[in-house]
C-alpha cells in the first residue's frame, strides 16, 4: 500500500487502487476482483496501470547486459546454476589476492557507488583501517526505497549469488568477518530467494569463515541512509547520525564499517574476473563514469522496466528506442533521471542528457540511483511535485527542524495551491523554504524534498501560477 502511494505510482494512477482497497478494508469486504491480487505484489506500475511490470524483458540489442544477463533465468538463482555460468570464479581468484590488491583493482576500474551518491568504491574501501585491531563489518544496502528505483530487487531476485560473490570479495578487501544484508521489508520474494541462496552457499562451503546475515527493514525510507541503516541494524530507531565520525572509523556497533549498494557489489566479481581496464573501457562519454548502469524506467513510456546500458548512454535513446517512446499521441514533458530526490529535467533537457554522473550534472540534475521517472504532456506537474513533497514529509525522521518543519510546510503550501487557495507570494515562500532546507541538515532527505520543488518552479512556474490565478480548476479540496 505504501508503494502504491509513491510518486511514480501516482503517475501511473495507482491512487485509485489504494483508495478502493482502503475503503474495502474499512468496510471489511473482500478485495474487489477487479483489482488483481498481483497488483499488491508488484512494486511499480506502468502508465494507467495497464503495463504491469514484474518479469524482465528480452534484452534490447543496444543494452550492455552484464548484471542483468541472467534476469528471467530461474536456474541462475541456484548455486549449481550459478557455478555453471561461471559464478564464484572471481571469488576463487580474489582469495589468492591480498586485500589491498583487490581494493586497487576496484579503484582502478573507476567503479562508483550505485546507491545514489556515486562515491568511488575502491577509495571507500581504502578508508578502512589497514591494521586490524577491531572487528570490521560490511553492510549491504538493499533497502531500495528511493521512489522510481527497482533494480536491486531484480539483482537479488534473479542473481542472488552474484550479490553474495560481490559481498565475499568486498569482505576480503576490507578484512571484514561479518556482513549484514539490509533488505527492504516489503521485498518478500527477493528475501526468500536470498535466504535460499545464502543457505546453499553456506552448505557448499563457498563463504568459508565469513558470516553473512540477512536483516529485514521495516518500511522506513530513511533506513536506506547509511548511518540510519546502521542504527537500525543495531536495533535502534533508524535515525541518521552526524558525520564525522565516518563509518570506516566508527560504523555499526562502533566498529570500522563499509556500506555499499547491491548493484555496486554485484559489479565487483566482473571487475576482478575481467580486469580494471576492461571495465574502465565501458564508457561512452566521461572517463569518470565507467561500467554499466541499471536504469529503472517508470511512468509514461510504452515499455517500462530495468534497462542496463553503458555509462554515458543518451537518455533520449533510452526513452524512445529501448522504452518504445511515449504513449500514442503524447509528448515528453519532463523526466527525473536519478530517483525522486534529484532535480527535474524538462523535455528539452531530457532529450540532450547523457546518462552518467557528469552528463546529469551538466544538465543540473544527478544520476542518483538511476530511477528514471517519465512524465508526458498530460501530467500536472504541481500535483506530482506535491506528491513528492508529501512523501518526504511522511518519511522525515524529524530530528532536524529544517527538515521536519520544511517538508511539512512545503506540502501544506502545495496542497493549498492545488486547492485553489494559493497566493503569488507562496511561490517565493516555497523557494525560501527550499533554501533553508538545503545543505543544513544531518542527512540529505531535506535537500531531496527541496530539489523537485526548486527545479519544478523554475521550469513549470506557469502551472503553479495558473492554479493561483484561477486559470486551472482546483484538484484538491481546500
Ligand atoms: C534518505 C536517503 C535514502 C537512501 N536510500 C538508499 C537506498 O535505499 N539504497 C542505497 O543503496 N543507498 C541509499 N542511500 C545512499 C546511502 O546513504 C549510501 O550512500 C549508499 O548505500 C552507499 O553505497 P554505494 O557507495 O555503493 O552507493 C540513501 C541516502 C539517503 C540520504
Ligand atoms: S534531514 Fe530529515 S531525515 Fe535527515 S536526519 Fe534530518 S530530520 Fe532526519
Amino acid at each position: 500500500m505504501r508503494n502504491l502511494s509513491n510518486a511514480e505510482c501516482g503517475v501511473g494512477n495507482a491512487e485509485w487502487i489504494v483508495r478502493r482497497r482502503e475503503s474495502e478494508l474499512v468496510s471489511g469486504i473482500e478485495p474487489s476482483p477487479s483489482i488483481p491480487h498481483s497488483a499488491f505484489r508488484i512494486p511499480h506500475w506502468g502508465w494507467g496501470g495497464a503495463a504491469v511490470m514484474g518479469f524482465p524483458h528480452k534484452p534490447h540489442p543496444r543494452e550492455t547486459v552484464l548484471l542483468s544477463r541472467y534476469f528471467g533465468d530461474p536456474e541462475a538463482t541456484t548455486h549449481k546454476g550459478w557455478v555453471k555460468r561461471g559464478g564464484y570464479e572471481a571469488w576463487k581468484q580474489a582469495q589468492t589476492m591480498a586485500p589491498a590488491a583487490i581494493t586497487e583493482v576496484v579503484k582502478e576500474s573507476g567503479l562508483r557507488g550505485r546507491g545514489g551518491a556515486g562515491f568511488p568504491t575502491g577509495l571507500k574501501w581504502s578508508f578502512m583501517p589497514k591494521e586490524k585491531k577491531r572487528p570490521h563489518y560490511l553492510c549491504v544496502n538493499a533497502d531500495e526505497s528511493e521512489p522510481g528505483t527497482f533494480k536491486d530487487r531484480e539483482i537479488m531476485r534473479w542473481t542472488p549469488h552474484a550479490l553474495l560473490e560481490g559481498v565475499a570479495i568486498a569482505m576480503r578487501a576490507i578484512q571484514a568477518e561479518v556482513a549484514y544484508i539490509y533488505i527492504r521489508g516489503e521485498f518478500t520474494e527477493p528475501f526468500a530467494i536470498m535466504e535460499r541462496a545464502l543457505a546453499e552457499a553456506n552448505q557448499a562451503g563457498v563463504l568459508g569463515d565469513l558470516k553473512v546475515y540477512l536483516h529485514r527493514g521495516a518500511g522506513a525510507y530513511i533506513c536506506g541512509e547509511e548511518t540510519a541503516l546502521m542504527s537500525s541494524i543495531e536495533g535502534k530507531r533508524g535515525n541518521p547520525r552526524i558525520k564525522p565520525p565516518f563509518p570506516a572509523e566508527r560504523g555499526v556497533f562502533g566498529m570500522p564499517t563499509t556500506i555499499n549498494n547491491v548493484e555496486t557489489l554485484a559489479a565487483v566479481p566482473h571487475i576482478v574476473k575481467r580486469g580494471a581496464p576492461w571495465y574502465k573501457a565501458m564508457s561512452l562519454s566521461s572517463p569518470k563514469s565507467t561500467g554499466t548502469k541499471l536504469l529503472s524506467v517508470c511512468g509514461h513510456v510504452q515499455k517500462p522496466g530495468n534497462y542496463e546500458v553503458t555509462m554515458g548512454f543518451p537518455l533520449k535513446d533510452l526513452l524512445y528506442d529501448l522504452c518504445g517512446g511515449m504513449r500514442p499521441g503524447r509528448t515528453l514533458k519532463a523526466c527525473i533521471p536519478g530517483g525522486s530526490s534529484v532535480p527535474i529535467l524538462n523535455g528539452e533537457e531530457s532529450e540532450s542528457c547523457l546518462l552518467d554522473y557528469e552528463g546529469c550534472i551538466e544538465k543540473g540534475t544527478m544520476l542518483g540511483s538511476g530511477g528514471v521517472i517519465v512524465f508526458d504532456d498530460s501530467t500536472d506537474m504541481v500535483y506530482q511535485i506535491m506528491r513528492l513533497a508529501r512523501f518526504y514529509a511522511h518519511e522525515s525522521c524529524a530530528q532536524c527542524t529544517q527538515c521536519r518543519e520544511g517538508t511539512a510546510w512545503t506540502t501544506k503550501i502545495l496542497e493549498r495551491i492545488l486547492g485553489g487557495q494559493g497566493k503569488m507570494p507562496d511561490l517565493d515562500l516555497l523557494l525560501d523554504l527550499a533554501d533553508n532546507m538545503t545543505g543544513k541538515t544531518i542527512c540529505v532527505l531535506s535537500d531531496s524534498c527541496a530539489a523537485p520543488v526548486v527545479s519544478g518552479l523554475k521550469k513549470f512556474r506557469g502551472e503553479f501560477e495558473d492554479y493561483i490565478t484561477g486559470k486551472r480548476q482546483p484538484v484538491l479540496a481546500a
